[in-house]
């Protein structure tokens, strides 16, 4: 068994890790780290950890010498961890994401270290130290990377659910102003369109938007193409447990991934101007977050790539 701590353990990305963790045939729990629940039993959070397991502060979790750390929190604590050596950390934030030197300190006013960017399906990490990809960017990359070679831009309109905004309360998150609203955010300049680009290559017009669902991320992208998509796209995923083409008009659900691990994708040609439409469904916080944290874990650590994955099932 390889052993796990957490960092950030009470946060939205905190806890789904913590659920695959503690659902993982070859990994332990070592500690769980948390400035909130610190002291605090861990059925705090959730159920299956008794009393005799407690919450430790972060810095007590980030030295307890396990062989693979997940970075839960936010930005800047991100910014601020410092790695221990010889352990495999997967960063669940963005600011290690950009590998383009004027691009991260723009975006998030950090110089890139030696961090690799591991989104498994496209472009696997190379060392110790891995960015775990945006949620937007994991699936808007997932439906066009592809279509590299075919096109030179496209258009990305991408909407989440409202966990992608984090657990703590902002105006922005607040039940008022998100129930029975659709908004757009963060038009045209969002941090997650360099980071598409760096993975697949060509640049995307991108709009994320806010839906009033808790989880869930649908990215509907346009582009212009001769080709026909689907033997390109069935032969690029034909090896993945994780990411499904749907077959010959299938259109993917959010229903149908949220609470997995898993990516859906379905493929269609516009009638009136024939371009290429390609939709991608995913879950923020599986495959856009701890899923694909996990996924990456396994393959540092030499594991199953799909071990403690949450890939069965079909939820209405
Ligand atoms: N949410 C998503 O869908 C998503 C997807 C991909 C990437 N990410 C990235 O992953 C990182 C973590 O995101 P997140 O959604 O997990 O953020 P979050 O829910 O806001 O949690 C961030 C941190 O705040 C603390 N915290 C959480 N809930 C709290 C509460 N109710 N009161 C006080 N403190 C609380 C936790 O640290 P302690 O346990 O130490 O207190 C946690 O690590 C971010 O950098 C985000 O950009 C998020």
């Amino acid at each position: 068994m390889k052993t796990a701590a957490i960092i950030g353990s009470a946060g939205y990305t905190g806890q789904e890790t913590l659920d695959r963790v503690l659902g993982h045939p070859g990994l332990s729990l070592l500690a769980a780290g948390s400035n909130t629940f610190a002291g605090q039993p861990g059925s705090v959070l959730d159920p299956r950890l008794d009393d005799s397991f407690t919450f430790v502060t972060n810095d007590e979790a980030a030295a307890s010498g396990a062989d693979v750390i997940f970075l839960c929190t936010g930005n800047e604590a991100a910014a601020a961890f410092q790695p221990p050596a010889g352990a495999v950390v997967i960063d669940l934030s963005g600011v290690h994401r950009l590998l383009d030197q004027t691009l991260a300190q723009r975006y998030y006013k950090l110089t890139p270290g030696a961090w690799s960017y591991g989104l498994p399906e496209i472009s696997p990490a190379t060392g110790p130290l891995i960015a775990n990809p945006g949620c937007h960017a994991t699936t808007a990359a997932l439906a066009l990377a592809p279509a590299r070679g075919l096109t030179s831009k496209a258009v990305v309109d991408s909407k989440t659910g409202m966990t992608g905004a984090g657990r703590e309360l902002k105006p922005t998150s607040h039940a008022g102003f998100v129930l029975e609203n659709l908004s757009a955010y963060a038009v045209g300049s969002h941090r997650h369109a360099p980071e598409i680009e760096q993975t697949i290559g060509f640049p995307v017009a991108f709009v994320p938007h806010l839906l009033p669902v808790r989880r869930g991320v649908i990215t509907t992208c346009y582009f212009e193409a001769d080709a026909d998509l689907r033997p390109l796209y069935e032969s690029f995923y034909a090896g993945s447990k994780v990411v499904r083409l749907l077959p010959e008009g299938g259109i993917p659900e959010l229903s149908r991934v949220q609470n997995t691990d898993a990516a859906e994708i379905g493929l269609f040609t516009d009638d009136a101007t024939g371009m290429k439409i390609v939709i991608c469904a995913t879950d923020n916080l599986g495959k856009g977050a701890a899923g694909q944290a996990v996924q990456n874990a396994n393959l540092a650590l030499g594991l199953d790539e799909t071990a403690g994955l949450r890939l069965k099932g079909v939820s209405v």
